[in-house]
């Protein structure tokens, strides 16, 4: 078998089996098969597509090219929790501890940032010290020492993932069903969590822009990981605008830690209680949602939520100070408070111009292994629904460049939309 005839094949829109999509993903692991032979199969993959069996022979060769966990050896039960991706999205920072909290183990492998949409461990990364690359043992051991672990993909869960993930970032093949599905699924299967909730997000900064295309997404995962005999839901929540107020590596680790002091924008607080309800009942911790949203609510206001988080920063080698004062948290060398040029009520914050603002200020990466500057980024202070008046500020840019400064001002103002009619807020949820 060769990679280049596997690669024409998808390119001629046939069929792969289960040996060849198998022979492609331990190679590509091995080194066998280089970067741009990997490439240039992930983008015959978006523009052809996969069927549903060779999306779950995918997900299975890259769950297999590292450990599998069974973590029933370590914990009754450990659940987890993905994103399909958006913009200020760090639900997992502030609901997987609260889930912790609740006395329900929490394991989950996060990726970086991807494209326009931010990353779970870029974040967790602008902690001093915070350790993303744990070992299986390390993981199997925190996660019965602690009861939480937020990690990468180390070399021996889902490497393929790791290697593909940081490829598409970087190639223009992030935004495809099949890919996605496989790389969030392979993640979960080989972190070995028995329940998972999947947030799969839908709207102008989602991979999938319309509910048909999320909700398709979504039973295709949710029949992946019931395959490999998980507990799967999914939830299709809103992604036309930012999730809360920041975006940007530290301003979103900021949020999510005041969130667990019971400080956050409402719609974020709102997304963040309703995705632990969901986790808790399928944790069997909570018999429904209405438990499990109180439980989550009781374990912020007694603080053992955010005493959570400290033990999570503090066992994967992070500065929990940071926890505890987030001003310590670098801070950008220009802030700006950007007006509103009218009145009236905003009915649109475009939340992918706002993504690919803050990858151009330096929040994400042009290049694989680029750095990213943690400190850069935007407190998005109106929101859809909200009325505004002439001179009212409408967001903050966090820059470390003033010609990148100038670039983000123009930009994000043209990701707003008004409206002189009074215009509802957008739901959080659909399905
Ligand atoms: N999250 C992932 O882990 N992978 C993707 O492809 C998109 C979101």
């Amino acid at each position: 078998m060769r990679a280049v005839d596997i690669i024409i094949k998808k390119r001629d829109k046939q069929e792969l089996t289960s040996q060849e999509i198998e022979f492609f993903i331990k190679g590509f692991t091995n080194g066998e098969i280089p970067d741009y032979q990997a490439a240039a199969f992930a983008m015959a993959v978006i523009l052809n597509g996969m069927t549903p069996f060779e999306t779950a022979d995918l997900t299975l060769a890259m769950a297999r090219s590292g450990q599998v966990l069974d973590l029933s050896k370590v914990v009754d039960i450990a659940v987890d929790k993905h994103s399909s991706g958006g913009v200020g999205d760090k639900t997992s920072i502030s609901v997987m501890p609260m889930v912790a909290a609740c006395g329900l183990p929490v394991g989950k492998m996060s990726g970086r940032g991807l494209g326009f949409s931010g990353g779970t461990l870029d974040k967790l990364e602008s902690v001093p010290g915070y350790r993303v690359d744990l070992s299986t043992d390390e993981f199997k051991q925190q996660l019965k020492e602690k009861g939480i672990v937020l990690t990468g993909q180390s070399l021996d869960l889902a490497p393929a993932d790791g290697k593909m993930y940081a490829l598409r970032d970087v190639t223009g093949t992030v935004p495809s069903m099949p890919l996605i599905a496989s790389s969030i699924m392979s993640k979960k299967i080989a972190a070995g969590a028995q329940a998972i909730v999947l947030d799969v997000k839908t709207g102008l900064g989602a991979f999938m822009e319309t509910l048909e295309e999320a909700r398709v997404l979504a039973d295709l995962m949710v029949d992946i990981g019931r395959l490999a005999g998980r507990k799967t839901v999914a939830l299709l929540s809103d992604m036309n605008q930012p999730l809360g107020s920041a975006v940007g590596n530290s301003l979103e680790m900021i949020e999510a830690i005041e969130l667990l002091r019971g400080r956050a924008p409402h719609d974020y607080y709102e997304h963040c209680l309703h995705v632990a309800a969901h986790v808790l009942v399928l944790g069997q911790r909570a018999k429904d949602l209405d438990e499990g949203r109180a439980m989550a609510q009781k374990c912020i206001d007694d603080g053992s939520a955010l005493e959570k988080l400290r033990v999570l920063v503090q066992a994967q080698g992070g500065d929990a100070s940071y926890v505890d004062d987030v001003s310590r948290f670098e801070w950008a060398k220009y802030v700006e408070a950007v007006k509103s040029p009218r009145s009236g009520f905003i009915s649109q914050v475009h939340a992918r111009i706002v993504g690919e603002a803050s990858v151009t200020l330096g929040a994400g990466r042009a290049k694989k292994g680029d750095p990213i500057d943690h400190a850069v980024g935007f407190l998005i202070h109106k929101k859809v629904g909200d009325k505004v008046e002439a001179g009212e500020t409408l967001f903050e840019i966090h820059a470390n460049d003033e010609k990148k400064l100038a670039e983000a001002r123009t930009n994000v103002l043209s990701a707003y939309q008004f409206s002189d009619e009074f215009v509802p807020p957008l739901p959080l949820f659909y399905e």
